[in-house]
């Protein structure tokens, strides 16, 4: 990594993290904090809890509320470390909607009508979707932007909108012929870029999924979780030894990609401990791999969420050293693009 590397990523409090968030995102937003302390240069973290995010669709303000502290709750349990990383909840920086406001002036919606994950959320009601919604990306791209950041880890599903917040931030520096923005890369890594629904595995895992069959929550208790797994689609065949003869059996590369993940392995040389076994013999070594990684995790989230004063401390921490980079961000924006500036 260059000099001054910036990483910068977010989760929706929406409903409890999934082993897609774990595996796609957090697992490895771990793995760079701890590569980022060997390094000699200076690498800083900022994980944040992106609640103005999950307001797009309807919210219960209870479980909102809930879901915000247990996803940072849900960070530290998973090995993010309040001393290498700051972790803050999105609406404490204030500088977010207004960063979102100045860059949505310069969002062509033609970029908006080209993303993915409008056409899925919206579905059939696009008429009825709320402006948020598709002016999402623009947030997303001000949460990043704010920050200078040089490195954005996430899942494969994140790609299209990391993009456009590259494409947003050349447009601007173009425009006003300034280096005002970082250009960010996508980070996307590991063998768990894109987790699939245990019920199809042609569909993503996600924590909106109507059915509770389709993913593992990372509070799941180990009966949860067993049942999932027998539960799990799959199909006749043995598995095989080599990746390849995995293409058009997506349930059984879902199952093997978790197995492989959880375990720190490639995809083949799990291939390789479990080759020609059956899914009745394979479903319980998967499920033992799952509940030995999520019970230290589930049992730590819920030591923070039980007394939530050290949680809440590293919160407003983390939102202090956040705002301090933010505030420096916004001011520059401001002044490139010609706002008179207070006078106190
Ligand atoms: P969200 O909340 O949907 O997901 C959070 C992270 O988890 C990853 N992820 C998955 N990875 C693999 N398999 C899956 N099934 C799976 N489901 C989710 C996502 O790719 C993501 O990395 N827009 C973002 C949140 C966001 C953000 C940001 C991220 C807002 N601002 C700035 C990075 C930087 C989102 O909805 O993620």
């Amino acid at each position: 990594m260059t000099q001054q590397t910036r990483i910068f990523s977010g989760i929706q409090p929406t409903n409890n993290l999934t082993v897609g968030n774990y595996l796609g995102a957090i697992k490895n937003w771990v793995s760079l904090q701890s590569q980022g302390q060997s390094n000699e240069n200076q690498v800083e973290n900022l994980f944040c809890i992106v609640d103005l995010h999950a307001i797009t669709v309807p919210q219960d303000p209870t479980l909102l509320h809930k879901a915000t502290l247990e996803t940072a709750a849900t960070y530290l349990a998973s090995g993010i470390n309040p001393k290498q990383s700051s972790i803050f909840i999105q609406s404490h920086v204030r500088a977010h909607t207004e960063l979102a406001w100045l860059l949505s002036c310069m969002t062509p919606m033609g970029w908006l009508n080209r993303m993915t994950q409008f056409k899925d959320k919206a579905g059939k009601n696009r008429e009825k979707a709320g402006l948020g919604l598709y002016a999402y990306p623009t947030l997303m791209a001000a949460d990043i932007l704010l920050y200078q950041t040089t490195h954005v880890p996430v899942g494969d599903d994140q790609k299209q909108h990391v993009e456009m917040t590259r494409d947003l931030a050349q447009s601007f520096n173009h425009h006003y012929n300034e280096d005002t923005f970082t250009i960010p890369e996508p980070v996307i890594q590991g063998e768990a870029k894109r987790i699939m629904s245990l019920r199809d595995g042609t569909k993503k895992m996600s924590k909106s999924d109507p059915s509770g069959f389709s993913r593992i929550h990372l509070t799941d208790s180990p009966e949860d979780i067993a049942q999932k797994i027998k539960k799990a689609k799959t199909d006749l065949a043995p598995l095989p030894d080599s990746i390849v003869e995995l293409e058009d059996r997506p349930e059984a590369k879902n199952l093997i990609t978790l197995y492989a993940a959880f375990q720190n392995m490639t995809i083949d040389s799990a291939l390789k401990n479990v080759a020609g076994q059956n899914f009745a013999s394979f479903k319980p070594q998967l499920t033992e791999v799952i509940i030995s990684a999520l019970t230290p995790i589930r049992e730590n989230i819920a030591t923070y969420m039980n007394d939530q004063s050290e949680l809440m401390d590293i919160l407003n921490n983390g939102s202090e050293k956040a705002s301090h980079i933010a505030e420096k961000t916004i001011n520059d924006v401001k002044e490139t693009m010609g706002f008179v500036k207070e006078n106190n």
